[in-house]
């Protein structure tokens, strides 16, 4: 935790938690065992963040493209989820943790929405961190929504194509709710976004680590954060210019005002 400047953090951490299924097979086990050790790997990391203070932690649980998968991982998957909507309620509610979902929740079986949409209600006045978890997620296919809610604005004359805007957008995408990512980690050793964020992450910082998820802990995202203070964002600007303006700084307020 001493890495971490935490007068400093990124206001928005966004997780690609990959590399569950080689977790383990690397051990002999079925791929389902590594997705049952993801979740200890999504409390360690959940805690660490709303101890560091950080407001906005996303978390890609379960993208479109995941639909693909054998029905009994998907299976798997959504038992898993709805039992941790139950085990970590306690956690959520004692540090005043927001539940929150984004994707085509709609997809998902009826009970575990059920169970979202109960955690998220009870949740919704905490101020602690936001946690967001994508599941059914993908950045095309909220892109794809947000533009069916707009040309619907146009057409009945709610809104005019040219005041189409970079905010107009924004406001449409459940992603932006919590502003832009600052900080993108994935884990598991690929380099690609998987259709993650794609609006949010424009400007976000990429960590990569070969860490699968399941090993992924406290002390992994004090080093990706660690990491992230190395950097210096420019938000296409010009580091040094003569007329003072910090890159850094002028070119995320830009971002956060959106
Ligand atoms: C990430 O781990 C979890 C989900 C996509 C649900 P994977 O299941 O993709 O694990 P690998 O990448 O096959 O090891
Ligand atoms: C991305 O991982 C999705 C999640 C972590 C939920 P994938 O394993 O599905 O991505 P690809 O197939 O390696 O691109
Ligand atoms: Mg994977």
């Amino acid at each position: 935790m001493g890495l971490v400047d935490v007068s400093r953090l990124p206001q928005h951490v966004a997780i690609i938690m990959d590399g569950n299924g080689r977790w383990a097979q690397g051990r002999g086990e079925p791929r389902t065992a590594g997705h049952e050790r993801g979740a200890d790997a999504v409390r360690a990391t959940m805690r660490a963040a709303r101890r560091l203070g950080i407001p906005a932690l996303t978390l890609y649980a379960f993208s479109e493209q995941n639909w693909d998968r054998a029905p009994a991982e998907i299976n798997a998957l959504v038992d898993l989820l709805c039992e941790c909507l139950v085990s970590e309620r306690d956690e959520l509610v004692d540090n005043e943790i927001r539940l929150s979902a984004i994707g085509r929740l709609h997809k998902l079986p009826q009970h575990a929405q059920a169970r979202l949409r109960s955690l998220s209600s009870e949740t919704e006045l905490h101020k602690g961190m936001t946690l967001t978890l994508a599941l059914s997620y993908g950045g095309r296919e909220e892109l794809i929504d947000a533009t069916r809610t707009l040309a619907s604005k146009v057409r009945d004359a709610e809104i005019d194509p040219n005041d189409i805007d970079e905010a107009a957008l924004a406001r449409l995408l459940p992603s932006m709710d919590v502003g832009p990512v600052d900080l993108l980690i994935r884990t598991g050793g690929e380099q690609r976004i998987s259709n993650f964020l794609l609006w949010g992450s424009a400007y976000a910082e990429f960590y990569f680590t070969d860490e699968l998820w399941p090993d992924f802990d406290a002390n992994s995202l004090y080093y990706a954060i660690e990491a992230y203070q190395g950097r210096e964002r420019r938000f296409g600007l010009v580091p040094g210019a003569e007329d003072g303006a910090s890159p850094g700084a002028a070119g995320h307020e830009l971002e956060r005002a959106i």
